[in-house]
């Protein structure tokens, strides 16, 4: 299949993954309104177009938390992305690294955090839930800080989870575990590519990071009934602090919706947030990240780092998100599609486009700097 744009890598995902894998990365909660809108209303910010300005030379390099970037992007934690390809986390982790850009790790991966480490050359970020049994998530944190992870994410927009139809539809929530299991087998066999490759081939399916706390239990629905029990929904602000003062490298809060909340994470002395709805797949019906971007940037100015995330599926999104007031840009879908279709040599072409596209963008805004991407780029829109 002919890859031109990121929803080929899309189309290609699913045409390789079960179904049940598909939908869950594809999909998002409820009606899914929010994730249609975060792509919706961010591919409809008009940009401006400019001529006649030198744009011979484009750096499209950055610094995020005195890291140098080649490019303005991170790649999302992505649960259970590992099962997209065989040990997937291994792969993406090396695709950005080639890239210069950071790999930011799920605590709900496939691969565990040592696994992961080994397979990098440089250390790659790491994402952390607050999760009920706090021995645990120390012990998380004792190993990202082992691992050398260049950057804490620290997600807090899951305090309980939100319903996804779609994993009802396939088997992955709801249905007991025999009959889920036998309903996912049997998609697995009609994807015979990934059954081999991930299915035989790139055992074991588990979630790396929770094998410790799991008692033995190792089906894909002894996992997801963790998820669903260990969140804990009773974390307030204060208990960040413990976060905060054992963690001594960048603190990134991720799932920030409101001006209020980017306010108390600068408080708090969070080096910086990401403006996320977890890809639509939390509360449905907030706001779309494009729309709420904008007041958060405005209320925290120079308090912290801004990065932004959701819906973002061309370099031509990467600019306006940085136009609409982020300094990094978050991509989830896109690399996990990639992945799915290609590997590591899918995230790796992944990448490539969005910083082909990214260069046009900036080119024809008239910018040739990452640094001199603002609002001045957006054209007036129409109201
Ligand atoms: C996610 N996201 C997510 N976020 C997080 O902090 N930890 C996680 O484990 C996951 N897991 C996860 C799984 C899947 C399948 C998806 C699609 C998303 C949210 C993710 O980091 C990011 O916020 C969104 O994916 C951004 O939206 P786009 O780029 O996918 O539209």
């Amino acid at each position: 299949m002919i890859i031109a744009q990121i929803s080929d890598f899309r189309e290609a995902a699913r045409r390789r993954l079960p179904r049940f894998l598909f939908e869950y990365m594809d999909g998002g909660s409820y009606a899914e309104t929010t994730l249609r809108k975060n792509v919706d209303e961010l591919s409809d910010i008009a940009l401006r177009q400019r001529v006649l300005r030198d744009v011979s030379q484009i750096d499209v390099s950055t610094e995020l938390f005195g890291q140098k970037l080649a490019l303005p992007v991170a790649l999302a934690p992505i649960g259970l992305a590992g099962l997209n390809a065989r040990r997937g986390e291994c792969q993406a982790v090396r695709a950005a690294e080639r890239a210069g850009v950071p790999f930011i790790l799920s605590t709900v991966s496939a691969c565990s955090l040592d696994e992961v480490t080994k397979a990098a050359a440089k250390p790659f970020w790491f994402q952390l839930y607050m999760i009920r049994d706090r021995a645990f998530m120390k012990d998380l944190l004792a190993q990202a800080m082992a691992a050398q992870c260049s950057a804490l994410v620290f997600t807090v927009d899951m305090a309980v989870p939100g319903s996804r139809y779609r994993d009802y539809h396939t088997g992955l929530s709801g249905a007991g575990d025999l009959k889920g299991s036998i309903w996912r087998l049997l998609q697995a066999l009609a994807r015979p590519d990934w059954a081999w490759d991930v299915g035989l081939m790139g055992r074991p399916h588990v979630l790396g990071n929770v094998v410790p706390v799991m008692q033995g239990k190792s089906s894909i629905g002894d996992f997801f009934a963790w998820m669903r029990d260990n969140f804990d929904p009773s974390i307030t602000w204060r208990d960040l602090d413990f976060i905060r003062s054992e963690w001594k490298g960048p603190l990134i809060i991720k799932g920030i919706l409101d001006p209020e909340d980017a306010l108390e994470a600068a408080k708090l002395g969070a080096d910086g947030i990401i403006v996320s709805n977890h890809g639509g797949r939390q509360l449905d019906g907030v706001l779309s990240t494009a729309k709420a971007l904008p007041p958060i940037a405005d209320a925290v100015g120079d308090q912290l780092t801004v990065l932004a995330d959701g819906g973002v599926r061309s370099g031509l999104d990467v600019v306006r998100m940085l136009a609409l007031g982020a300094k990094g840009v978050l991509l989830g879908r896109a690399w996990a599609y990639a992945l799915a279709a290609q590997g590591e040599a899918g995230v790796a072409k992944m990448l490539a486009l969005i910083e082909a596209e990214m260069r046009v963008a900036m080119a024809l805004t008239g910018v040739t700097k990452i640094s001199d991407i603002n609002r001045t780029i957006l054209a007036a829109n129409p109201a």
